[in-house]
């Protein structure tokens, strides 16, 4: 488990988002070894490091960037998905405050490996604070030739544009997030084609997320033997996990991919009111939930899987024997009941249904019906929605009902939430 730093090194020193702190930390050194490569070079390199995207999806980054075609005449383009949204990720926004320019020297590495001269970083419209921080990077970046034109005297020529969201979580949604851009109301588009071939304005476009930029100018320097010698072989390199819910110290925590909840805790001071891990999220809301059972599951993209749920963000959301799921789900429910796009009816009409079922079980109205009706209602929109918004949200629906069942059935019998009582008591 244990790791030096790579993408937090910088957090917690002297101002670290400022250009001459970065550069003193092998800052731009990743892109000027780049500049010195062949693009082809490179995008071999990303391949052969075996990294695999952070936003959630874990898709092979070097096969992505592989996809851009060389002989389309139109102007090719990297988009960052820096819309951080998914209930209990933060690990995007802390990077672009302490770290933006390991952010900006990956784009313009991704950049040059495919043959873009523009980037365009998306961020979460409620984070003005990231929007202002990496304004201000790219702008030092900017003054300073690495971006521009004819950088470092290489003779190749990128810039980027910082634009800020509106605060809807659809439009992490890639497709969602590249009409967005183009001014239009984000609402996913249909794939494929994928954005590799027609993305922003109808152009070849990399999606990527900030965590997976932030790492390439590290793959550059330290080669893909380094990088894949931290974690599992299939899903290598550093990861920042963010943690909450009932542990002593809630934050993020940097550690090889494949590190278990336990491994977790243990950085976090263990568990806040001693008591035992009841359920958690792997990788946010809308990844199956686990039980104390996977406590020792290595949290990668494959073995997360093979035990039923998904690595997704990394998102780790923990709680204890004293916390209801029935009342957590429900809060979940209520946000993608909130976000959901309405463009199709699965997700928009099941999402409704379900907070509507929740409502009754925590008022103490709920039936044996109400049970089969949430099971229904997954089924249908699972599979059956247009995008990964309406397949999340039946996640946790789901795995509580697998795991937790009895949990709702005494909501039924006893009228009620057996832990309304210790929600009064915690305050
Ligand atoms: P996906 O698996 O459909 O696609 C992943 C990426 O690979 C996309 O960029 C897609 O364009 C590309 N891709 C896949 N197949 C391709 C092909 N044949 N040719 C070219 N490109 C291809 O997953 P999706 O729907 O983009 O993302 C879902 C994930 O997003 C979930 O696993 C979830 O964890 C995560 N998520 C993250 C959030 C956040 O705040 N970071 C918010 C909500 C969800
Ligand atoms: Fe919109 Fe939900 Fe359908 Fe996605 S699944 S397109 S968010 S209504």
């Amino acid at each position: 488990m244990s790791l030096s730093p790579v993408l937090t090194k910088r957090f917690g020193t002297q101002q670290p988002w400022k250009l001459d702190n970065y550069e003193r930390l092998d800052g731009y050194a990743g892109l000027r070894k780049a500049l010195a490569m062949a693009p082809a070079d490179l995008v071999t390199l990303v391949k052969d490091s075996n990294l695999r995207g952070r936003g959630g999806a874990g898709f092979p980054t070097g096969m992505k960037w592989s996809f851009i075609p060389k002989d389309n005449p139109k102007p090719k383009y990297v988009v960052v998905n820096a819309d951080e949204g998914e209930p209990g990720t933060c690990r995007d926004l802390p990077l672009m405050m302490n770290d933006p320019h390991s952010m900006i020297e990956g784009i313009i590495i991704a950049c040059f490996a495919v043959g873009a001269n523009r980037a365009f970083v998306y961020i979460r419209g409620e984070a003005i604070h990231a929007i202002r921080r990496v304004t201000a990077a790219v702008n030092e970046a900017r003054v300073k030739g690495y971006l521009g034109t004819n950088i470092l005297g290489s003779g190749f020529d990128c810039d980027i544009v910082v634009h800020g969201g509106a605060g809807a979580y659809i439009c992490g949604e890639e497709t969602a997030l590249l009409d967005s851009l183009e001014g239009r109301r984000g609402q996913p588009r249909l794939k494929p084609p994928f954005p590799a071939t027609n993305g922003l304005y109808d152009s070849p476009t990399v999606v990527n997320n900030v965590g997976t930029l932030a790492s390439v100018p590290y793959i550059v320097l330290g080669g893909a033997d380094w990088f894949k010698a931290m974690g599992p072989a299939g899903s290598p390199g550093p990861c920042i996990y963010s943690l909450s819910g009932r542990v002593a110290n809630p934050g993020q925590y940097e550690a090889p991919m494949g590190t278990t909840l336990r491994e977790l805790i243990e950085l976090a001071g263990g568990m806040s009111r001693g008591k035992d891990v009841k359920f958690w999220t792997p990788g946010g809301s809308s990844t199956p939930l686990f039980t104390e059972a996977h406590l020792d599951t290595p949290l990668d993209f494959d073995e997360a899987v093979k035990a039923g749920s998904m690595n997704g963000t990394s998102a780790v959301m923990i709680f204890d024997e004293g916390d209801c799921v029935v009342r957590a789900v429900k809060k979940w429910s209520e946000f993608y009941r909130h976000e959901s796009c309405g463009k199709c009816t699965p997700c928009r009409e099941g999402t409704y249904w379900y907070v509507g079922i929740y409502d009754r079980l925590e008022a103490g109205r709920g039936t044996d019906e109400d049970l089969e009706t949430l099971l229904d209602l997954s089924d249908n929109i699972l599979g059956r929605s247009f995008c990964a918004l309406g397949d999340g949200a039946t996640s946790p629906v789901s795995s509580s009902i697998k795991f937790f069942k009895d949990e709702y059935i005494a909501h039924i019998e006893n009228q009620g939430c057996p832990y309304a009582g210790n929600r009064a008591l915690a305050g």
